[in-house]
């Protein structure tokens, strides 16, 4: 299998982790399709990356999703691998008098309707080209990888809305995994769970987190190995942990 070509496309990759995801695909000769919501980012990644495809689509907004999808769906021949990356992430504290219903339900809209839209939009397609017969699990090909967090299985103090998005995003995953082996599609779902990172989204945290490079390498090769769920960094620590102690686990994430 030739995995140093193919057509990639990265939501949020105008910062952190996509960006560094961007540069990775890139480098090895992947046709890149980067998404951001600013024309203006973009614009300036097109300066750096020579080739690169872009599309602008704020994924707050359900028809804005479905429209990147059938523009990107219309114009290229074949995606190969689809990362799911983008996401924000509010402090979603019920009890403080500034929460806002519309603030989490955009959150949600975000960081678990855009990603189930996207899903839905290139298996649909995928299924319509003909991708039937042995399933192929393993490396980048007809794979979307659904980027979540060690939160989504014991969730922080703060940011309740986006520890339960990314919950959410898990079960969905895994169910739609059990859907694709139930229809015989060679089509793979990974999950990539991370620590702490390095990136806009965890800016003024006083805590240890590793290089958003590094957690994009890490994913890079979990997805080469055709991993289902990659465990970066200290998430690795996750599913042990939760087998020998998932109270210590809850208290370690609680406080964030
Ligand atoms: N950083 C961590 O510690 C950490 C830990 C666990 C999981 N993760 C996950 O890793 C992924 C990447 O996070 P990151 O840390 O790299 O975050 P980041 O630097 O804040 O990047 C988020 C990306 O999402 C885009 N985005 C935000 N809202 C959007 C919207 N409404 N429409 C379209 N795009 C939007 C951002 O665009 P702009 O550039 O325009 O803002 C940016 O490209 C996320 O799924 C996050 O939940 C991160």
């Amino acid at each position: 299998m030739n995995t140093q070509s193919g057509t990639v496309l990265i939501t949020g990759a105008t910062s952190g982790i996509g960006r560094e995801l961007l540069g990775i695909y890139h480098a090895q000769g992947f046709n890149v399709i980067a998404h951001g919501r600013s024309e203006v980012k973009l614009h300036d990644l097109k300066d750096h990356y020579p080739g690169l495809q872009t599309v602008c689509a704020d994924l707050a907004h359900p028809a804005s999703v479905d429209a990147m999808m059938a523009d990107i769906l219309r114009d290229v021949p074949r995606l190969d691998l689809v990362i799911n990356n983008a996401a924000v992430q509010e402090r979603g504290v019920l009890t403080d008098v500034e929460f806002s219903a519309s603030l989490a339900d955009r959150e949600i809209a975000i960081n678990l309707q855009a990603p189930i839209r996207i899903c839905h939009a290139v298996i649909k397609a995928w299924t319509e080209q003909g991708h039937t017969g042995t399933p192929q699990r393993t490396g980048v090909w007809s794979r979307i990888v659904n980027v979540s967090s060690g939160l989504a299985f014991f969730p922080k103090t703060g940011s309740a809305i986006y520890c339960a998005s990314k919950a959410a995003l898990h079960s969905f995953s895994q169910s739609l995994r059990y859907q694709l082996v139930a229809a015989d599609l060679p089509i793979a779902i990974s999950e990539v769970f991370l620590p702490v990172v390095d990136t806009p989204m965890t800016a003024g945290r006083e805590i240890a987190k590793i290089p958003a490079q590094q957690a994009a390498l890490a994913i890079h090769d979990g997805i080469l190995a055709g991993q289902n769920e990659i465990y970066v960094g200290k998430a690795r620590l996750i599913p042990v942990v939760t087998r020998l102690s998932p109270s210590l686990m809850k208290s370690i994430l609680r406080k964030g």
